[in-house]
């Protein structure tokens, strides 16, 4: 990625940088994926990175919105996204965000629980409605990523036993106030091979048998969202695989003729559009190590603390590239946990060069915190 170092010295860091050419390119090959097989629609899960600019890009190219919460619904709608295409999931929706997405007429809320499914049917209700809903199964597949982003193993919070489904879709239909138009499933995030996606597909085909032969069908099929990208070289390759993820489930789920199938994506379609860009503060000698402290801290980025995350780091200022040195890149909060990453080989550095934290724009901005009294990280656009 090329960035616009002169344009960076005017601007306090630290701050995010989108390339939203990038972002661009990453949305139409995500598009053309996409409208390769006509029963299949996306959704982006909002919960990746809610920056309204970026979310108005999303919503004009016309791909739904996945939400969590009532605020992303919210932001969802205010970004221009339809709310026939909205979904909500999430184990613990509030009345407040049931009542705000009924109101709107969100498409579907991907339920998790049966008291969630009488509290939904009781504001609808209230309002004379009726709620579409779908059970958000747990079908207990490692997804092979990292514990803290695995969703749909029996010891997570997250959907309802899949052995429960028969009973709890008989329970739905004692409700008055909700049609049941699917099931959603989401096991986890950054994943990078395609076998837990495949046993989720031969999950989905098994109990679609069982379903039918308890006499039940459902239009909708939600399969969630991810896919993984490349944390290590992201100028190699700066767009993910979306042909070949939406092709596996064309290839191996047994999508009925009147079955629409829905993805929920977020991090693959943001992450690569996004770097945080900090500033050296200083270069620190300690006994055994060099310390590169920088002035962006796990308030800015918090997924090196949260999820042993690392993020491809590079000295942009740096004229020489052929000076190294081996440095812990940390932050300024008061937190031992405040560390980038261990033993970076980097340009050699100085006070005052800028430091990109490549791959951020997912999980990123949106995660970000005041903690320590600090500022929020601004937004920067390559086209302003
Ligand atoms: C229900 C749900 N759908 C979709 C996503 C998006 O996942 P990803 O960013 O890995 O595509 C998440 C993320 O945690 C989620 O919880």
């Amino acid at each position: 990625m090329n960035f616009p170092i002169s344009r960076f010295e005017s601007i306090e860091t630290p701050f995010y940088f989108y390339d939203l050419s990038l972002l661009q390119q990453t949305l139409n090959e995500l598009k053309k994926a996409e409208e390769a097989h006509p029963r299949f629609h996306v959704h982006y899960a909002i919960k990746a990175n809610a920056n309204p600019r970026i979310l108005q890009l999303i919503a004009a190219k016309g791909f739904g919105a996945d939400c969590v919460s009532g605020g992303e619904v919210q932001a969802a709608l205010n970004a221009g996204f339809p709310a026939d295409k909205i979904v909500f999931a999430g184990v613990g929706k509030s009345d407040k965000e049931i009542s705000l997405s009924l109101k709107a007429g969100i498409s579907c809320f991907n339920v998790e629980s049966t008291p969630e499914l009488e509290v939904i049917n009781t504001i609808a209700a209230s309002l004379g409605v009726t709620a579409r809903v779908a059970l958000r199964v747990n079908p207990n597949i490692d997804a092979h990523t990292h514990a803290k982003i695995t969703t749909g193993l029996n010891e997570n919070k997250f959907g309802i036993p899949a052995e429960d489904l028969v009973k709890v879709i008989a329970f739905v239909k004692t409700l008055k106030n909700l049609e049941l138009v699917g099931v959603h499933y989401h096991i986890g995030s950054q994943i990078t091979e395609p076998e837990p996606f495949r046993h989720l597909c031969e999950h989905i085909n098994e109990w679609q048998e069982k379903l039918r032969a308890e006499g039940i069908s459902l239009p909708g099929i939600n399969v969630g969202g991810g896919l993984g990208i490349d944390y290590v070289a992201p100028d190699a390759n700066p767009i993910p695989p979306f042909a070949d993820h939406l092709d596996l489930f064309a290839r191996h789920l047994n999508l009925r003729e009147d079955q629409e199938l829905h993805f929920e994506l977020g991090r693959s379609v943001v992450a690569q559009c996004g770097s945080l860009i900090s500033r050296v503060l200083y270069v620190k000698e300690g006994h055994t190590k060099k310390f590169l402290i920088v002035d962006a801290g796990f308030t800015d980025l918090i997924r090196p603390a949260l999820y042993d995350a690392h993020h491809f780091t590079q000295n942009i200022s740096a004229t020489d590239q052929t000076a190294t040195a081996t440095y812990d890149v940390v932050g300024p909060i008061c937190e031992s946990s405040d560390v980038f990453s261990e033993n970076e080989h980097l340009p050699l550095s100085h006070r005052g060069d800028l430091i990109a934290f490549r791959s951020a724009g997912a999980y990123g901005e949106v995660m970000a915190s005041t903690y320590n009294c600090r500022t929020l990280p601004a937004a920067v656009f390559s086209e302003e």
